[in-house]
This record gives structure tokens, sequence and C-alpha cells, in this order.
């Protein structure tokens, strides 16, 4: 969300991975059309997504019929739909023969997806940035039962952000990985340098989770806000006017656009660890697949006897 603008997502694209748009985070369905017309040009063409958010509340779903007709009329190969059932958007998206990649945060979830028709799974582990779930179940765990319990290609997700961590995937019977915060420091991420200049710093230990109370649990960056969410949480607060001035997603526009870090409740999860340097997604994609040959080849070398 904010973030994944064409530059980003092409840029993605152009690097061998897959990426999606969120329409959300421009203005008009104008500027988010005009978004993916200028991903066409940057990708020269290639396949990329749109990432369709599902909310719990059916009036914030309004808008992604939408969303998705725009992805229709502008020919976008793939979806990833997340948080709430893709089950009443499956018609629409698949008539149009686009390829959905749902991403969830329990084997069960994972099946219903799958029985509504989606092509692929997304399993998050309790490390994600966004929203882990409310199981917290580790993403060691997920990689080991989700792929076993489906018969779609699984990306595992959460905490990821290394080479021996995409060998690992593949070893516990994933198909690939799904990168966010590790991506945050990318050079062609528009938000300013201070936040990424802080990504660079912090450590796996340095997330929280909030809105636990609603049922809706986020790993964001421990801040300022992060603690004063926190602090209303456990007054036992429930009144959700009382969270929104802190919570509200124009405060995460602005602490992007400003490197207020301080500012918002800004996705992101344990693998903050690997964002280690403000470099191009290219670069840090070559960095991950060197990593992975080491580990390929240290397993390699491993004597079973
Ligand atoms: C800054 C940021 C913004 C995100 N925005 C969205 C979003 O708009 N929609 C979504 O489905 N997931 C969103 N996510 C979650 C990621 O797509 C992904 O599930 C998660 O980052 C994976 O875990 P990781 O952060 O450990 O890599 C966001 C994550 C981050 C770090």
């Amino acid at each position: 969300m904010w973030l994944a603008d064409a530059n980003y997502v092409g840029a993605v694209v152009n690097a061998g991975g897959m990426g999606f748009i969120t329409p959300r985070s421009f203005p008009t369905v104008d500027d988010y059309r005009a978004q993916l017309h200028k991903c066409r040009e940057i990708t020269e063409g290639k396949p990329f997504g749109v990432n369709i958010y599902v909310s719990a509340r059916p009036e914030a779903n309004e808008e992604l019929a939408v969303f998705l007709d725009v992805a229709i009329e502008e020919k976008v190969e793939f979806v990833e739909t997340a948080g709430f059932s893709p089950k009443a958007f499956m018609p629409k998206i698949k008539d149009a023969g686009i390829t959905v990649i749902h991403k969830c945060t329990t084997l069960r979830h994972a099946q219903s997806a799958v029985r509504a028709g989606v092509d692929a799974i997304t399993i998050l582990g309790a490390e994600a940035g966004g929203h882990p779930g409310m199981e917290m179940i580790g993403g060691i765990v997920q990689g080991a039962v989700v792929p076993e319990g489906l018969d779609v290609p699984v990306v595992l997700a959460g905490g990821l952000g290394t080479g021996r961590q995409l060998i690992a995937a593949l070893a516990l019977g994933a198909d690939g990985i799904l990168l966010g915060s590790r991506m945050t420091v990318a050079e062609e991420i528009w938000a300013d340098e201070k936040y990424k200049q802080r990504i660079k710093e912090i450590s796996q230990s340095d997330t929280r989770i909030v809105m636990s109370v609603f049922n809706d649990n986020s790993r964001v960056l421990d801040n300022a806000t992060s603690r004063a969410v926190n602090e209303l949480e456990e007054q036992g607060i429930t009144d959700f006017e009382q969270y929104r001035p802190f919570v509200q997603g124009p405060n995460q526009r602005e602490a992007y656009a400003t490197g207020d870090f301080d500012r918002g409740t800004l996705s992101m999860g344990q693998s903050a660890a690997f964002a280690t340097e403000i470099a191009s997604v290219e670069k840090i994609f070559d960095d991950i697949l060197n990593d992975a040959i080491v580990a390929r080849d240290r397993l390699a070398g491993l004597d079973p006897n």
C-alpha cells in the first residue's frame, strides 16, 4: 500500500519477479489506470499484477469491482487477492482469464480459496509485515504444512529476505517466496530516504503487533504511533474512533513522503533485519540468488551418513 507503483512493480518484473500494483495507493481511478499504462511501458509488455485487498467490511469492497474492471480492461495478467475470501470476485476474474494468487494465513483459508477457484496460494507466517492473521503460525510451520495440504502452487511469505531462506522454502515444499519488508529499501521505492535509512538500521526486534483488539493483527514498525496504539489496546479501549487518528491511511502516506517514520502505523515485518542496504531491485534479487547458490552448495556438500 502506497509504495507499489508502476516504477517499483516495473522494476520487480524487469528483474525477473512478479509485482502487484496497489490500486488504493492512487488518488483516483484514472491515476490508477495511468499507473497500469506506465507499468506496461516500463516492462515492455511483460506480465504484471494488481493487488486486491478484500476487507471484512462490505462497504470497503465496493471500489474493488471498479479496480478489477480497470485491470481487466487493461489486460493485467495477474491478481493477488488478500485479506478476506476472494470468492465473490472469482467469476469476474476467471472469466477474464486472469491468474489469481490468494494470500492468506491458514491452511483452512487456503483450501477454501482453492475451492473458490484460485490458481495458487501465498501463505503468510507470523513474521510477516502487514496482516499475519490471528493464529500467528510461524513460517517454518506454514511452509511444511500448507504445500502438503494443497494441489496448487504455494508461495511462502513472512520473515523472508535471504537466499538461504529461499532454499529452505523450496526444501519445505513451497514453489516460491514473496518479499514485502525486504523490498522497502529498494531504490525504486519512492519513499523518502530517511524512511529507508531507518529500515536499514532496525533489526528483527523492531516490529510490533497492533489492532489485535479488533481481531485484525497488524505487524508494523515499532515507532511512537504503534506504541500509542498498543497503549490504547492495553487500556481495553474498543472504540475505533479513538484509534482512527493513529491508524488512518493518509498518515502512512505522509510518513513515506516526509521520511517521518514515527508517523502512522507502517507495515513492517521481522525480515526488516535483511534490509541492510539501499539498492536497486535487481541488486537485491542478485544478492538473494547468490546467497541461495551458497546455501544450495552447502547442502549438496552435506554427507547424510
Ligand atoms: C510497507 C508494506 C505495505 C504492504 N501493503 C500491502 C497491501 O497493500 N496489500 C497486501 O495484500 N499486503 C501488503 N503488505 C504485505 C506484503 O504484501 C506481504 O504479505 C508481507 O510483507 C510479507 O511478509 P514480509 O514483510 O516479512 O516480507 C505490505 C507490506 C509492507 C511491508
